[in-house]
């Protein structure tokens, strides 16, 4: 059988601490589930404009399009704060989204049984909560031109074409028809003509998906429900800057930010990440939470059809989670925290 080829982009800060700990999990997969792995390493973010003099690399970008999937760990770092905006580490992890045409960023957030305790929030509001941020990633402010500044200050563009958000409707219908059923579009209709745009569109798509129950609610009410009334989110359809915030203030209903995976898809080849960045407060201590960017490879997997290997790495997580496994970011009162290293072996274990 082929080998299934994936590029590995640790970038910076806890990145490459991330990274690391899940080519461990994944090599020990493949030798148990006997298939072959080929793993390619490319600088990006950071590191690459040490190295090349910028964020992304055309060798960087062009192993990702030759490969089955690409796995990053995080960008950025107060070291490079000061570049100017298109040598930004940031802006490599925005360029290689770009070529990717990885336009839908889907980002689970639930809370595991073992972790409900472990939530900021109450606990009879966070059991069982289940929810997917499907998030355009490549349109709205993020992209849009013209952004600069001129004498009186600075500028960016938020924009969106109905094709565009056709096509991440129907990609959030599709999710909710495998989950509950259930989408909440995320706008700001109320203000922003985009929005308006937006909802339209989506109230037009679910025509064609009669069998999905849609509701509409504004960014800033939608904030506050993810904290107030979690369990009431299924599948949540947003754009892209209200998709970044959202999809961290969901990480707050597990407990921590270091726990939660992604997917970007819908372009060429699929490229899958955590959702948090490279932590400069805790990078070098071998600290880190692994489980985002390993549960980012358990998406990989099952997106590479690989789905008992998926599932495999999956209930290893939550074993390991029911056991008392706990990173620094989870640990609450008199529980003991374990190093990134030693969560992995918890993990490895139970594979
Ligand atoms: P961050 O996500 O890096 O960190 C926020 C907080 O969460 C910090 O206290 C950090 O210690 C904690 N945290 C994050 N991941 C963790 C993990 N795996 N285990 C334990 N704790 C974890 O966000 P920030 O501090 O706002 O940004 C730092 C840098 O990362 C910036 O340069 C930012 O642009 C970049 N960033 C990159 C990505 C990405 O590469 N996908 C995502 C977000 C932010
Ligand atoms: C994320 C990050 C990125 C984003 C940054 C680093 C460009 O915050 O993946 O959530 O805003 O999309
Ligand atoms: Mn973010």
């Amino acid at each position: 059988m082929k080998a299934t080829r994936i590029v590995l982009l640790p970038g910076d800060g806890i990145g490459p601490e991330v990274i690391d700990a899940t080519v461990d999990v994944l090599n020990v997969v493949a030798r148990r589930y006997e298939f072959e792995l080929e793993l390619e390493r490319r600088p990006i973010g950071g590191t690459a404009v040490d190295s090349h003099g910028t964020p992304l690399p055309d060798e960087t970008r062009d192993a990702c399009l030759a490969a089955d999937a690409a796995l990053l760990g995080a960008v950025g770092g107060p070291k490079w704060d000061l570049e100017p905006g298109p040598r930004r580490p940031e802006a490599g992890l925005l360029s290689l989204r770009q070529a990717l045409g990885a336009f839908a960023n889907l980002r689970p957030s639930f809370v595991p049984d073992a972790l409900v305790e472990a939530s900021p929030l109450r606990s009879d509001r966070v059991r069982g909560v289940d929810l997917l941020v499907v998030r355009e990633l490549i349109g709205g402010i993020y992209y849009g031109k013209p952004r600069g500044r001129d004498e009186v200050g600075a500028f960016d563009t938020m924009r969106y074409s109905e094709p565009e958000v056709e096509r991440i409707a129907h990609v959030a219908f599709q999710w909710a028809r495998r989950r509950r059923g259930k989408v909440t579009s995320v706008d700001k209709a109320n203000v922003l003509e985009c929005s308006r745009l937006w909802r339209e569109t989506v109230k037009r798509v679910h025509a064609q998906y009669p069998d999905v129950a849609l509701d509409h609610l504004y960014v800033d009410n939608a904030a506050m429900q993810f904290v107030s009334d979690p369990q009431r989110f299924d599948v949540v359809l947003t754009g892209n800057l209200f998709g970044d915030i959202l999809s961290d203030l969901s990480a707050t209903l597990p407990g921590s930010l270091g726990l939660l995976p992604s997917a970007c898809m819908g372009g060429m080849t699929p490229l899958f990440e955590p959702v948090h960045g490279s932590a400069p407060d805790i990078a070098g201590k071998g600290v880190a939470n692994p489980i985002g960017c390993i549960l980012s490879a358990a998406m990989l997997l099952e997106t590479l059809d690989f789905e008992e290997e998926a599932a495999a790495v999956r209930r290893a997580v939550a074993g390991a989670l029911d056991d008392g496994f706990r990173t620094k970011d989870l640990a609450r009162g008199a529980e003991t925290a374990v190093s990134t290293a030693a969560m992995v072996d918890a993990i490895i274990e139970r594979i």
